[in-house]
């Protein structure tokens, strides 16, 4: 996105919000003349750091802004959510979309999972969801507001998704784990959780109910050790995803 908004001859600055000390979302929005902000879909819902990251800005006094989400499969109205805050916040959301990237699902514990074991129609899936970014990229740099998921239709399909989502969240929460069998204890997967779910005390893995479900752990673990639903990653289905470029690793992030 920023590089299809930057060939239209807008200056942009990516930040993950892992990145930003107190006070500076705030001094970046003042000094930019739009605001996006980009998440993965939870059940036509977003994650809660995203929703505590939007709640924390200041009041933006009609800044424009335009929102994004990575989708597996679909999302009835996952942008409008993000859309909303924003708006409560001040900002005025001229832009909203969806975005396929099943690439980046990697939990095997279902079986139907399409694309990820099947490289051709991945690699048709991104190619549409390639021209969908260019698309809403010249939208925002010709001012067409576009917004996707703002009619009444996705907005009963987003929430016949969101209500029980919701309800069963904090359920989901306890559902990562460690196969001792395969574990290690190097406490890599403790150093990447960004939601304090797991500690490592020199000897054990222990996990403590507060996930977030980003699945760091269960991606970059390299014993493949990490467990969702009590299950271990199936490796005929390939290797968990491990982020956009050969070298990625979330530390990186830090
Ligand atoms: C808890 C959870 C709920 C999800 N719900 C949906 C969903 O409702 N629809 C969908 O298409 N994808 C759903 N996904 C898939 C994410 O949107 C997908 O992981 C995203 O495309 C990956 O983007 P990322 O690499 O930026 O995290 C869900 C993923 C998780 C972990």
């Amino acid at each position: 996105m920023s590089a299809e908004l930057q060939a239209r001859g807008i200056e942009t600055r990516c930040q993950s919000i892992e990145q930003l000390a107190f006070g500076d979302a705030d001094r970046l929005t003042a000094e930019s003349d739009a605001v996006g902000i980009a998440y993965p879909v939870y059940g036509s819902d977003m994650p809660q750091l995203m929703k505590d990251f939007i709640g924390s800005l200041a009041p933006a006094k009609g800044k424009k802004a335009f929102v994004f989400c990575t989708q597996w499969l679909w999302s009835g109205d996952g942008a409008r959510v993000g859309a909303q805050l924003l708006r409560e916040r001040g900002f005025q959301v001229g832009w909203a979309e969806h975005f396929s990237m099943p690439n980046n699902v990697s939990v095997t514990v279902f079986s139907f999972m399409p694309y990820t074991n099947d490289p051709g129609r991945l690699a048709r899936k991104l190619a549409k969801t390639a021209v969908k970014i260019k698309c809403f990229a010249e939208r925002i740099a010709g001012g067409r507001p576009f917004r996707r998921g703002f009619n009444w239709a996705a907005k009963l399909a987003g929430s016949i998704q969101r209500l029980p989502y919701r309800r069963i969240f904090h359920r989901l929460r306890n559902d990562i784990g460690v196969d001792l069998s395969r574990c290690t204890n190097c406490g890599n997967c403790a150093s990447l959780c960004p939601a304090g779910n797991l500690t490592w005390d020199g000897s054990e893995i222990k996990t403590h109910g507060s996930c977030i479900l980003c699945l760091r752990c269960y991606s970059f673990c390299q014993e493949v050790a990490v467990t969702y639903l009590k299950k271990p990653h199936r490796l005929n289905r390939g290797k968990p995803y491990r982020g956009p470029v050969e070298d990625f690793h979330p530390r990186l992030l830090k």
